[in-house]
């Protein structure tokens, strides 16, 4: 595996493998890396020739009381993590490399991103989107891969990708879930026990909408009132939204007739977690003549 620091060594790179002919594949993360990360990586694997997972905490994505001096990291851990999964490229650069000073140009992406985790955290996918856009301009994949448990993200980032014309597939991979249900997230390991406990309420409120949505119901203020009852029943939570959105625009729906995403934001202690299901109607099976 070959760990790149410098951004025009990653160009460079990634020109000379696609003048060889080799198909690019990525999965940009922030590192301390879990089963969910390496999920993507694999995914990465099954589509192209070379895959480079880019570590980098973005620091334009991190609103100014949120965590990023306390983000969790362990390069040397993760690099074992990216070998053992068959990472052909690890691109980290350090924050001075990706953003020069004096860096004034960003990518904004204005109508996917003003609901949810945006409205909660001003400028968040500001700073998402640029970062990715100048991955896919480093790492010049041919495909690139997200998670799907980042709802938002993944809907914003493709319709950035669609809007200017990135020339890259992107591929949304599942998420990855602990043993008990708890979506898998670095930001987990800042969970004292308790808190890792009644964390699992996220999980049991999707599943309670989803439970709820496959016995009949379609109205939206039944399943957000008893995702509440069950959020709110862990002493350590404090709600910062549940949203029930159309799953193509992301814009609020009082009945779920088309595909809806449910996605949830959650403060247990002082730990934001996300969490999200979409729910759709099984399709009619067509009838089939005797
Ligand atoms: P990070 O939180 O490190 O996540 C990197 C990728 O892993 C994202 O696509 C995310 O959706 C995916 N992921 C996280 N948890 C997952 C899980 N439990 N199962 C499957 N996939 C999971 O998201 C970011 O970094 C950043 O915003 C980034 C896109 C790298 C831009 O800085």
């Amino acid at each position: 595996m070959r760990i790149i620091r410098s951004v025009s060594e990653m160009q460079q790179t990634a020109l000379a493998l696609r003048a060889a002919g080799k198909r690019l594949g990525c999965v940009p993360t922030m590192g301390f890396l879990h089963a969910g990360h390496l999920s993507l990586v694999a995914l990465a694997r099954e589509r192209s020739d070379v895959v480079t997972l880019t570590l980098f905490i973005n620091p334009t994505q991190f609103g100014p009381q949120e965590d990023l001096a306390k983000y969790p990291r362990d390069f040397e851990r993760d690099a074992g993590l990216c070998r053992d999964a068959g990472v052909d490229i690890l691109f980290a650069p350090v924050a001075a490399e990706m953003y020069a000073a004096g860096a004034s140009s960003y990518v904004t992406e204005e109508k996917l991103s003003t609901g949810l985790c945006g409205a909660a955290r001003p400028g968040h996918f500001r700073g998402v989107c640029t970062v990715v856009a100048k991955l896919f301009n480093l790492c010049l994949p041919h495909v690139a891969v997200f998670g799907a448990k980042d709802a938002q993200q993944l809907r914003v980032i493709r319709r950035m990708t669609r809007d200017l014309n990135f020339p890259v597939a992107i591929v949304a991979g599942p998420t990855l879930r602990e043993a008990d249900g708890l979506a898998m997230s670095s930001r987990n390991t800042y969970l004292n026990a308790d808190e890792r406990r009644q964390a699992l309420v996220l999980k049991r409120a999707l599943d309670e909408a989803a439970h709820l949505f496959d016995a009949g119901e379609r109205a939206a203020a039944p399943l957000k009132s008893a995702m509440e009852k069950i959020i709110t029943s862990a002493p350590a939570a404090k709600m910062d939204y549940i949203a029930i959105v159309d799953d193509e625009t992301l814009a609020p729906v009082e009945r779920l007739e088309r595909p809806a995403l449910i996605a949830l934001a959650v403060f247990i202690g002082q730990t934001r977690l996300i969490d999200n299901v979409v729910l759709r109607s099984s399709p009619v099976t067509p009838k089939v003549r005797p």
